[in-house]
């Protein structure tokens, strides 16, 4: 059976994908320093504390667990915090990914799936976006991502590694069976902040309402965690088959507003969401959202959760459970 090391294991994504892996049979060993992570997120799989740049701690995971492909979510992701901190940026999702592949050149890893996202895309110039679309990231976030696709060849040419880069588009959701869900502090996604908002938390900030979009406000494309997952277990299976490396974005093509994401937490909620206009923040595109025939082609992958409001309703569940995060469940 093959077992695979999941970096960032104990984060919204990974954790995830870690359960996708389980059910499909493979073993997982998870790998995470838990900056942002939680241990309950594991939900009882192995778990290696450690740094993703600690050449010597990962190899010694991939020894011990005998890992031969490796699905690396461990990164920063707050795109303002690396326009403040592009060097912290560099060095984590950057120089902490090379410690990662210097680990696991030498080693019998043969696949490596990558969290990439659109944000290595920039501005858009056109809509919707599909693979070929030229890269020109506009903020350090961005451009971390990047660097470690263009990495990426060159460790195949060297050492034999092929890898999927996964473009993801807004993950969003939580598990269906509500063992997982999304805890980010701060929590920087629409919806959950819209969730929180309903229960009488901060109201949401919509930033820009003058947007050339039908309601003026920003749209997105919003992928559910679990056909996140889904594409990762896809992917592995496609370079375990043999398969040459790619790229291929994720995301459901159909994009909403944040009057709709709005819209749909009151209507599954049951609850108002207050909210307050705020002005437009610098490098938000109107609209962002994916082509996604390349992976429905060549993985077979289909969104099966892509109604917004099932979305909403997963995440909801999760949070109302859980509305402290991981580890805290509601009192009643
Ligand atoms: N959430 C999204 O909408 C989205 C969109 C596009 C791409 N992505 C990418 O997906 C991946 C996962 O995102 P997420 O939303 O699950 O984030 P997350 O913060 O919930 O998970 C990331 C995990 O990585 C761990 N981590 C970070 N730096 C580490 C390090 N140096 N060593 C070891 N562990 C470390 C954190 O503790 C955390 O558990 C990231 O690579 C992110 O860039 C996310």
């Amino acid at each position: 059976m093959t077992t695979v090391l999941v970096t960032g294991g104990a984060g919204y994504i990974g954790s995830h994908a870690a359960k996708a892996l389980r059910a499909a049979g493979y073993d997982v060993v998870i790998y995470d320093n838990l900056s942002a992570g939680h241990r309950e997120a594991a939900h009882g799989l192995p778990l290696v504390e450690g740094d993703i740049g600690d050449v010597a701690e990962v190899r010694r995971a991939i020894r011990q667990s005998g890992a031969t492909a490796v699905m690396h979510f461990a990164a920063w992701l707050v795109v303002p915090d690396s326009v403040r901190d592009p060097l912290g940026y560099y060095r984590n999702n950057v120089s902490g990914t090379l410690g990662t592949l210097e680990a696991i050149a030498p080693e019998a890893v043969q696949q490596f799936v990558f969290s990439s996202t659109c944000a290595v895309y920039g501005e858009p110039r056109e809509t919707p976006i599909d693979e070929t679309h030229p890269t020109a990231p506009i903020n350090a976030y961005g451009q971390t991502k990047l660097a470690i696709e263009h990495a990426l060849p060159h460790l195949e040419r060297a050492h034999g590694v092929r890898s999927v880069r996964l473009r993801y588009f807004n993950a969003a959701g939580a598990d269906p069976e509500g063992e997982l869900g999304e805890d980010h502090t701060p929590e920087i996604h629409v919806i959950p902040r819209a969730l929180d908002a309903s229960r009488g938390g901060a109201p949401l900030e919509v930033f820009g309402e003058d947007y050339p979009t039908p309601d003026g406000t920003c749209l997105r494309d919003y992928v559910h965690v679990t056909d996140l997952a889904d594409a990762h277990v896809r992917a592995l299976r496609y370079l375990e088959g043999g398969g040459a490396s790619a790229t291929y974005n994720v995301g459901t093509e159909r994009p909403s507003s944040v009057r709709e994401v709005i819209a749909a937490v009151e209507q599954v909620t049951g609850r108002g969401v207050a909210w307050r206009s705020a002005p437009r923040r610098p490098g938000d595109p109107a609209v962002l959202y994916a082509a996604a025939g390349k992976i429905r082609r060549e993985l077979g992958w289909q969104p099966r959760r892509a109604e917004l409001t099932t979305i909403v309703s997963d995440a909801w569940n999760w949070h109302a459970k859980h509305p402290r995060g991981f580890g805290r469940q509601a009192a009643r």
